[in-house]
């Protein structure tokens, strides 16, 4: 509740206590005026509600609601019918006692629907099991079946309750729904005979008409118009806007299927219903004799079929009295007027006493089937204070019902109130108020109340009217402050009261009744003959309605005002006995309208209900009170000490709360387990504070779950993170287990392929073999050879040495290929010297070896020498077109006596020449052709000879030369006269020459230490070669 109090000032209070101004009618009206606009239909006055019939279908009751409001506490929500319904189930279970909705109103202001949702809410959270939902299904079908025959279109009401109705619910131990009984209270039955202009009869004769089948309009001879029928015209209104006759009528048959009425139990139930439409029609004459009779009798004998009895006597009790005149039985007949009332009497004690019937049976198909102690609740739907333009008996009994429910409601409020007060420890302060006991002890006191003199005046012999009645009431109860008559009024008063009327005031207002037909209504009169005729029937309803039993008895039955008086005392000790909850009702219109608020009328009905006594007594004392916990559990955020959380108990924050928000001593007390505050500002203060400091609190809350929302948010990134980490971590290892795996296996075939290699190429070893081919060629390719001198070669494994080889042979020649393509054909030519030196010289004469490091050159010529040869030489010695292939300087010894002279030897494509070293003046000229020989020693020395042909005339003989670059030479000349076979190695260490005149000389060598060359003692040319080195 506490929720709405922030929007009060548009919404009105949810609870009248809250109300600052509680004595001001205006301000409630007020109250309610806001509420109703809103569509808010209820409100509290502490416990009980208050609600304002909406006229409109709101969206407020369904599962949905139910389920809001199911055992959550009374104060937490919105006023609803749903929060007393579960209010008093919960106390019912709760505390284990019986409890009771009391449901009053006007007519029209909506009880009987509330007592429908309570129904509806009870029956839909409450448990299931066939036997519950049997009972469920009877309670909800018995309301259409009640409705049906007390119910009745009224100016008011289109489904204006015209009984009062009191309902048991009986609950098992675990809650739920086991069975039920019904009270149903002063049935208004004059509506049977008669109704007001816009008025219906009940509901049930516009169903049968509209409804029922031909089979049955046929056979209870009707015709299906209700203009046709006294008892239904009079009002001249057939049709209820808001109510479907035909519908209905469907609905109340499968109701009494669902409530156990048997087919002849319905068949007969309409029989009588017939009977009752054909009885108004019996219209009477005055005959010749004087006597009264039937004008046609044909409806009579209708009723006659319908009921089964017996067609005469019905006519001659319908006509005829029969007095018991000292012990003689007298029949006299009746007048016209005695005969229209004996009609009317039949017709309405009939329908009486089916209706009375119809509760018994719903009782009879409620009743629980196990004889279980039970809890109960009871639901009382009872017609509310009534004031027309004339009251009469009927609005008397009315109004005197409900001064006995305030005076209950009174004293049950009070007395919880007080209880409350002492529970909680706080003194009672006692609040003036009405106390409506005095206007209850007006009514049904003894022997000077009303009814008591009423019945009096049935009772006593001699005439009584309405009138003698209205006197006695003048002489007796005159002077009472509630009471008034024309003649105890004083002048004033005088002019609005009629001579026979009499007005109470009531609790709710003042009432004037008009006293006509009281003694008649209260004597209730049915005339024995027509009993009679009713316990003869053959119809099942009807005998057991007029039971023979009552006829014997001689004891005056009790008259109407006392049978009420006494069903209503015994209804008042069972609402005694058990806790009560209020819903009060108001309509807001006369007009059925919805959203029309007519401040008049509600008024009156605020007047009337005693709603401001009401609120006058709950304000008595505190306006306000909560259990501590829920107090400080709304407010602690007021106070530092209590906000967010209080160490200690509730009560304790509470007191540390109100000293801080600086209470008043008088403004509050502290009860045992509640705090109790007795002006609403002082609540309304702290609310307003509340919602201040609730702006606070949700910047609080909203950094709290931002906090808390990039918390989780982050958590999730992180979470996600992870995860895709995880994954691609999972992924790389899984790679390279899939890495190591195939590395595995590799290694595995390269070991297979290891251990297998020398087995002929298969499975196993084929990988390996390639492998090893590969690698081998790879690492080959990257360490071949630079060059023809460089002689390392990678050693090839086993499979490869044939490979090797070849490859080796290949890189060499392609080496050599390279290397020989890049040669000048110079140095080719002087390779060709070379080899040619070594084909002539190598192992055969020792100086070779030391040849083979420096290269042949084609001049050895000093720069002075090579002057010469071109400028003597090239051009006056040489012959034309020959070609130098070789100059160097050389030793000359003599061929007589050996002496050395310094000359150069050029060599030519057709001769060698050896010039005189000075002038390159040719000394000797050995053309090719006659140059047989050459010769050198085997040592390291220079020497060689050239030997020339001795056939040739004036030959000089063999030259004897020494040069530095004797392999050098040699190898020239031999190769520029192509005389190579002619050269010649001496083994034996000497060489013979032939000198000039044919005579021979000869060169000896010998090894020794230094190197000379001189004519030895014997004349030979000794040599001496040094070693080696
Ligand atoms: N809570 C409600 N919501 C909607 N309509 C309602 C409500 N209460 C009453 N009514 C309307 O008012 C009419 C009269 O209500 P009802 O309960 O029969 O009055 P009462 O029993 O007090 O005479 C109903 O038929 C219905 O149309
Ligand atoms: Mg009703």
């Amino acid at each position: 509740m506490e929720q709405e109090l922030h929007r009060r000032d548009h919404f009105g209070v949810q609870d009248f206590v809250l109300l600052e101004d509680y004595t001001n009618h205006d301000a409630f009206i007020e109250n309610l005026r806001k509420r109703f606009q809103e569509n808010l239909i209820y409100t509290y006055i502490g416990p009980v509600l208050v609600s304002v019939n909406p006229y409109q279908q709101l969206d407020i009751y369904n599962q949905a609601w139910i389920e809001t409001y199911r055992n959550v506490n009374f104060y937490e929500l919105p006023p609803h019918v749903y929060a007393i319904a579960d209010a008093a189930y919960r106390t019912m279970r709760g505390d284990n006692c019986d409890v009771c909705v009391l449901i009053s109103g006007e007519s029209g202001s909506g009880k009987t629907e509330a007592s429908k949702q309570i129904l509806q809410y009870i029956a839909a959270s409450s448990t299931h099991s066939t036997e519950v939902d049997r009972i469920k299904d009877r309670l909800l079908n018995s309301n259409p079946i009640l409705e049906a025959f007390g119910n009745a279109k009224t100016n008011r009401n289109d489904n204006s309750s015209r009984f009062g109705k009191y309902m048991d619910i009986q609950f098992d131990y675990k809650g739920a729904p086991v069975g039920g009984h019904i009270l149903n209270y002063l049935l208004e039955k004059s509506r049977v005979i008669h109704q007001a202009a816009g008025e219906r009869n009940f509901h049930v004769f516009y169903q049968l008409l509209s409804g029922g089948s031909p089979q049955i309009i046929d056979r209870l001879k009707l015709t299906r118009n209700p203009q046709d029928y006294f008892y239904l015209n009079q009002g001249d209104s057939y049709q209820a806007d808001t109510v479907d006759d035909q519908q209905n009528y469907k609905m109340v048959k499968n109701a009494m299927d669902v409530c156990d009425f048997s087919s002849k139990e319905q068949d007969d139930l309409f029989a009588i219903i017939g009977s009752v439409l054909h009885l108004g029609n019996l219209e009477y004459q005055v005959s010749d004799d004087g006597l009264v009779k039937l004008k046609d009798v044909q409806p009579l004998q209708i009723i006659a079929k319908l009921l089964g009895c017996d067609e005469n006597i019905l006519q001659a009790s319908l006509q005829y009295r029969t007095i018991d005149a000292r012990g003689e039985k007298v029949k006299t007949p009746l007048n016209q007027d005695q005969a229209l009332y004996a009609r009317d009497a039949l017709g309405k004690g009939i329908y009486d006493r089916l209706f009375t019937w119809i509760v018994k049976k719903i009782n009879v198909s409620l009743a629980k089937r196990e004889r279980l102690k039970c809890s109960l609740m009871g639901l009382l739907d009872i017609y509310g204070f009534e004031i027309f333009g004339i009251n009469s008996f009927e609005q008397f009994c009315i109004n005197y019902c409900n001064e006995k429910l305030q005076q209950l409601f009174i004293e049950l409020t009070l007395k919880s109130e007080q209880e409350e007060y002492e529970r909680e420890g706080i003194q009672w302060e006692h609040v003036q108020f009405f106390n409506n006991k005095i206007i209850c002890d007006l009514v049904e006191g003894r022997p000077f109340g009303i009814i008591a003199i009423m019945d009096e005046e049935c009772l006593r012999p001699g005439d009584t009217t309405d009138q003698t009645f209205l006197e006695k009431l003048s002489q007796t109860i005159g002077s009472h402050p509630h009471f008034v008559t024309h003649k105890a009024a004083n002048n004033a008063t005088r002019k609005t009261i009629q001579r026979d009327e009499f007005r109470l005031l009531h609790y709710a207002g003042d009432v004037t009744y008009g006293v006509k037909g009281f003694l008649d209504k209260n004597n209730d009169l049915l005339f024995r003959d027509l009993k009679e005729a009713m316990s003869e029937t053959a119809n099942i309803i009807t005998s057991q309605c007029f039971p023979k039993d009552e006829l014997i008895s001689k004891k005056r039955p009790d008259t109407a005002a006392t049978q009420f008086k006494n069903s209503l005392s015994k209804l008042m000790e069972i609402l005694m006995s058990k806790e009560p909850s209020y819903v009060r009702c108001i309509k807001p219109n006369d007009f059925k309208r919805p959203a029309m608020f007519d401040e008049k009328i509600v008024s009156h009905q605020v007047k009337y209900l005693g709603l401001m006594e009401n609120l006058r007594v709950r304000r008595a004392g505190f306006a306000y009170r909560r259990p501590y916990k829920v107090f400080l559990q709304r407010y602690k955020c007021l106070c530092p000490d209590t906000w967010p959380r209080f160490n200690g108990s509730p009560k304790d924050g509470v007191q540390t709360l109100v000293t801080y928000l600086n209470y008043d001593e008088d403004e509050y007390r502290m009860g045992k387990t509640k705090l109790f505050i007795r002006f609403p500002r002082v609540l309304f203060a702290t609310e307003d504070a509340f919602q201040l400091k609730k702006h606070d609190l949700a910047t609080l809350i909203q950094t709290r779950y931002r906090g808390f929302a990039q918390k989780k948010k982050y958590l999730q990134l992180k979470a996600s993170a992870i995860i895709l980490q995880s994954h691609i971590r999972r992924m790389a290892a899984q790679r390279e287990l899939e890495r190591r795996r195939h590395a595995v296996q590799c290694v595995r075939k390269f070991i297979k392929g290891f251990m297998c290699r020398k087995k002929p190429e298969c499975e196993e070893n084929r990988q390996f073999i390639k492998y090893t081919k590969m690698n081998y060629l790879e690492r080959l390719r990257k360490s071949l050879p630079r060059n023809v001198l460089d002689k390392k070669w990678l050693p090839p494994p086993e499979l490869l040495q044939e490979t090797s080889k070849l490859l080796r042979q290949m890189c060499m020649k392609n080496m050599v290929l390279k290397y020989v393509k890049k040669i000048s054909p110079q140095r080719k030519r002087q390779f060709q010297q070379k080899v040619m030196a070594e084909s002539i010289f190598r192992g055969k004469k020792e100086l070779y070896k030391f040849s083979i490091k420096d290269a042949f050159i084609d001049s050895r010529l000093a720069a002075h020498h090579e002057a010469l040869k071109n400028n003597v030489f090239e051009k006056s010695t040489k012959e034309p077109g020959e070609k130098v292939q070789y100059c160097s300087a050389v030793t000359k010894y003599d061929r007589h006596g050996y002496k050395a002279r310094n000359r150069v030897m050029i060599v030519t494509d057709r001769n060698v020449y050896i010039l005189n070293e000075k002038d390159f003046k040719v000394k000797d000229k050995v053309p090719y052709q006659l140059l047989s020989g050459i010769v050198t020693s085997a040592y390291t020395d220079g020497l060689f000879v050239i030997v020339v042909s001795t056939a040739e005339n004036g030959s000089k003989g063999d030259l004897i030369l020494q040069s530095d670059y004797v392999i050098e030479a040699v190898t020239k000349i031999a190769m520029s006269g192509k005389k190579v076979d002619v050269v010649k190695i001496a083994s034996d260490g000497s060489i013979m020459h032939d000198m000039a005149s044919g005579k021979q000389g000869c060169i000896e060598f010998v090894k020794g230490s230094t190197y000379s060359v001189k004519k030895g003692k014997n004349g030979n040319l000794s040599v001496i070669a040094p070693p080696l080195g």
